[in-house]
C-alpha cells in the first residue's frame, strides 16, 4: 500500500497568482500533513485606490516580496532549503505577471539547490485543501466561492477533477464587492453587505435567481448587480435618496438571492456526486464568500438534508495561501510529478479539460 510506504516529505510552496505573495512549508504524506509555516503578504493597500487588482502593480510587488516570503517561511519552519524535498509553485491560472514571478523564483531556487520543481494548478491547491485540513478521503465535492472563483468540483484524486458547473460571468465575491460599491459601503464588500443585511428585510426587493430555471450547475451573478442597481435607482427616483433601511433591505435581498442560487446549485451538484455512492460523502466549501454566515448556513442545510457532511477549512487556508500549493505539491510529488525548467506560467489552466473553458475573466484574472 502506497500510503503506508510513503515517507514524510518537506515541501516548500510558493503562490503569486493574484494579489497575495505567499510561501509555506508543509510536512507529511498525502492525507496526513501539517503546515510548518505559512506566510502571506497581501497587497490590498497597493490596489485600493484603483478599485481592483492592477496586474502590473501586482507583478512588481510579487517580484519584490516573494523571496522575503520564502526566507520567512523557511525560518518560521526552522528549516533551510537543504532540508526541503521539493519546491512547489503555482504555475497558473492567474494574472500572468504574478505567476511568472513565482515560477522564475522557484526555478532559480531549484537550480541553485538541486531540489525537484513541481508546477501546481492554483485551483488544485484550493480543491485539495480539505485533505490538508480535515484529511477528507476521495472522492468529495468542492465548492469554491471567492472573489476570483466559483465552481463545483468533484475531486477524485490530486490529478482528477470533474467540473460540474461554475459561474459564466462574475464570481459571487465580485458581485458582493460591486453591490457594496453601488450602495456606498466599504471594500471588500462581502463583510460590509453581510453586516447591513442583518438589519434588512430580504423579502422587500425580490431580486432574480439567475439560471435556476436552467438545468445543471452553472451560475451567473452579473445580472443580480444590475437588478440591484435598478432597485436602488428607482428608490432614488421616488424619494431623492436611499435611507439606511433601504440599504439594509437591498443588502438582505441581494444576499438571499446569492444564497438561494448557491444552495439550489449545490443540491444539484450533490445529487450528481451522491450517484457515485461515496463511502463517507463530504462537501467542502472554500473561498472568502464561504465566510458569509447566511450562505454557510444555507449550504449546511442542503448538505445535511442529503446526508452529506459539510466542511469549511479555516479561513486562512480557504483564501489564497501557499500552504495549499505546498500540500498539492506533496500529493503530486508522491504521484511522481517532476517538472523541468521548461515549466511555463499559464494564465488559463482549467482543471477539467473535458469541459468547455469558462468564459468569465474578472478583476482577479481568468476563472479557470
Ligand atoms: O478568497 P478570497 O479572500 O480572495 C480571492 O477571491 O482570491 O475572497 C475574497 C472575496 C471578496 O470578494 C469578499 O468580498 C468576499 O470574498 N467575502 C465575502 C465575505 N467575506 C469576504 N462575501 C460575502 N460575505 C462575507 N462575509
Ligand atoms: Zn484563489
Amino acid at each position: 500500500m502506497k500510503r503506508l510506504m510513503a515517507k514524510s516529505k518537506l515541501i516548500l510552496g510558493i503562490e503569486s497568482s493574484c494579489d497575495d505573495s505567499a510561501a509555506a512549508v508543509v510536512q507529511g504524506v498525502s492525507g496526513a500533513a501539517t503546515v510548518r509555516a505559512s506566510v502571506v503578504e497581501g497587497q490590498n493597500s497597493l490596489h485600493a485606490a484603483f478599485g481592483g487588482v492592477v496586474p502590473e502593480i501586482a507583478a512588481r510587488a510579487h517580484a519584490e516580496r516573494l523571496d522575503g516570503c520564502v526566507s520567512a517561511a523557511l525560518s518560521q519552519a526552522g528549516v533551510t532549503l537543504k532540508d526541503i524535498d521539493a519546491i512547489a509553485v503555482t504555475a497558473g491560472p492567474g494574472l500572468i505577471g504574478g505567476v511568472m514571478s513565482g515560477v522564475m523564483l522557484a526555478k532559480g531556487l531549484s537550480a541553485g539547490s538541486g531540489k525537484p520543481l513541481i508546477g501546481v494548478n492554483h485551483l488544485a491547491g484550493h480543491a485539495l485543501t480539505p485533505r490538508l485540513t480535515d484529511a477528507v478521503t476521495y472522492p468529495y465535492l468542492m465548492l469554491l466561492v471567492s472573489g476570483g472563483h466559483c465552481q463545483f468540483l468533484l475531486v477524485r484524486s490530486a490529478t482528477e477533477f470533474s467540473r460540474l458547473g461554475g459561474t459564466i460571468d462574475d464570481a459571487p465575491g465580485e458581485a458582493f464587492d460591486k453591490t457594496a460599491r453601488l450602495l456606498g459601503l466599504a471594500q471588500p464588500g462581502g463583510p460590509a453587505v453581510e453586516a447591513e443585511a442583518l438589519n434588512g428585510d430580504a423579502t422587500r426587493f425580490r431580486l432574480p435567481r439567475p439560471l435556476l430555471d436552467r438545468e445543471g450547475c452553472d451560475m451567473s451573478f452579473s445580472g443580480l448587480k444590475t437588478a440591484l442597481l435598478r432597485a436602488r435607482d428607482s428608490i432614488i427616483a421616488e424619494k431623492g435618496g436611499i435611507t439606511r433601511q433601504d440599504r439594509a433591505d437591498l443588502c438582505a435581498g441581494f444576499q438571499a438571492a446569492v444564497s438561494d442560487v448557491l444552495a439550489e446549485k449545490s443540491r444539484r451538484a450533490l445529487a450528481i456526486y451522491l450517484a457515485e455512492k461515496p463511502a463517507r460523502p463530504v462537501m467542502a466549501v472554500a473561498g472568502g464568500v464561504a465566510a458569509n454566515s447566511a450562505i454557510q448556513a444555507a449550504l449546511e442545510t442542503v448538505a445535511g438534508k442529503m446526508g452529506v457532511q459539510s466542511i469549511a477549512p479555516p479561513l486562512a487556508l480557504c483564501t489564497d495561501n501557499a500552504a495549499m500549493i505546498a500540500y498539492a505539491g506533496l500529493e503530486l510529488f508522491e504521484a511522481g510529478q517532476r517538472d523541468d525548467f521548461s515549466l511555463s506560467p499559464r494564465p488559463r489552466w482549467p482543471l477539467d479539460t473535458s469541459r468547455p473553458a469558462m468564459l468569465g475573466s474578472g478583476k482577479k484574472g481568468a476563472k479557470a
